[in-house]
């Protein structure tokens, strides 16, 4: 009897816990890779905040700056039966597909970071991302008016532009960007303009094989902070005083870029958060409220950092980083 017992036991809390997963609400994201501080805290955010949520399950697949992970791992999911999709593309293009077999299958999706080229010909629910067109005109408007703050404003200067992983949305719209930053200071000459693919180590890599091409390197717009901070390295290697020989500015404002700053070594930052945590959440609980959300895509607010403060861009004026990097979260 005591057996009978203990086997119909066993048996309902089998089956409770096979209900209880039925009954999850199944996340899946699918992340590009690791290649920087902002995609470290970029992933850490999404699997705090989605992952930490009662009642849901977040499914979470790294594919290592490969598109055909990618696509891969959005097929898995779809034969998983997964409830939301998050999603953000290493490259911009080629996705129409892929993401035209989420939409057949009802899956919601949502677009995160970077956004794809097919955004008009597909289904999604929300969409957050920051505005890097936007981002790339402050970094080289930025160096434009701190030349003018400096009193060098008429003074040709030469410009090297170390672009990220190509044909990565972030890397399409700070190009864009730049170019259009930089037509308001023609004393400002681009002089090589290459891809350091988002990492410290290319990074390092490019500046190393500029600083031997070229004598005269006066500013270095990185399209992040990881690959500013790698040309650091470089300059450093190569004799010279960053922040002072070499203006430097980055893009992301990852805390290490923060630490660059307060020592003298980097001299600004565009911010572009990666902290889509809450974002996704907001957005998750409202699918399941049955609500629908506005198609726009929505760009987090986002400040510049840099050495002193006080520099003029139109949409926003620059904040001294010392001033505010105890609040940095990432
Ligand atoms: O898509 C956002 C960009 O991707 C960040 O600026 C960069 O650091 C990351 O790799």
């Amino acid at each position: 009897m005591k057996k009978l017992l203990a086997l119909v036991l066993a048996m309902v809390m089998v089956m409770t816990a096979v209900s209880a997963l039925a009954d999850t609400f199944k996340v899946a994201f699918s992340q590009i890779g690791q290649e920087s501080d902002w995609r470290t805290a970029n992933t850490d955010s999404i699997k705090n905040d989605v992952g930490g949520h009662e009642g849901w399950e977040l499914i979470y697949d790294d594919a290592q700056q490969k598109q055909e992970n990618q696509i891969k791992a959005l097929r898995n999911f779809i034969t998983q039966g997964v409830d939301v999709i998050l999603f953000t593309g290493v490259v911009s293009t080629g996705w129409e597909e892929v993401l035209k077999e989420v939409n057949a299958e009802e899956i919601p999706l949502i677009l995160v970071d970077r956004m794809p080229d097919c955004i008009n010909e597909i289904e999604y629910a929300a969409a957050f991302g920051g505005d890097f067109v936007e981002e790339g005109r402050r970094q080289t408007a930025w160096a434009g008016e701190y030349l003018k703050a400096q009193g060098r404003g008429d003074e040709e200067v030469n410009v090297v532009i170390m672009e990220g992983t190509t044909g990565a949305d972030a890397q399409v719209g700070r190009t864009k960007g730049n170019l259009a930053g930089l037509e308001a200071y023609p004393n400002m000459k681009v002089i090589a303009q290459q891809s350091g693919n988002f990492t410290r180590a290319e990074g390092q890599a490019l500046m190393e094989s500029w600083l031997k091409s070229y004598d005269k390197i006066d500013i270095l717009i990185a399209q992040n902070d990881d690959m500013a901070l790698g040309a650091i390295d470089a300059i450093k290697g190569a004799g010279k005083v960053p922040g002072k020989d070499i203006i430097i500015v980055g893009c992301d404002s990852v805390k290490a870029a923060f630490d660059a700053i307060v020592a003298g070594e980097m001299n600004a930052t565009i911010e572009c958060t990666p902290l889509y945590g809450p974002f996704v959440v907001d957005a998750i609980e409202k699918l399941q409220a049955g609500e629908t959300m506005s198609k726009t895509l929505l760009h987090p607010e986002e400040g510049v950092y840099d050495m002193d403060g006080g520099i003029d861009l139109g949409t926003v004026v620059s904040v001294k980083a010392a001033d505010v990097i105890d609040q940095r979260q990432y």
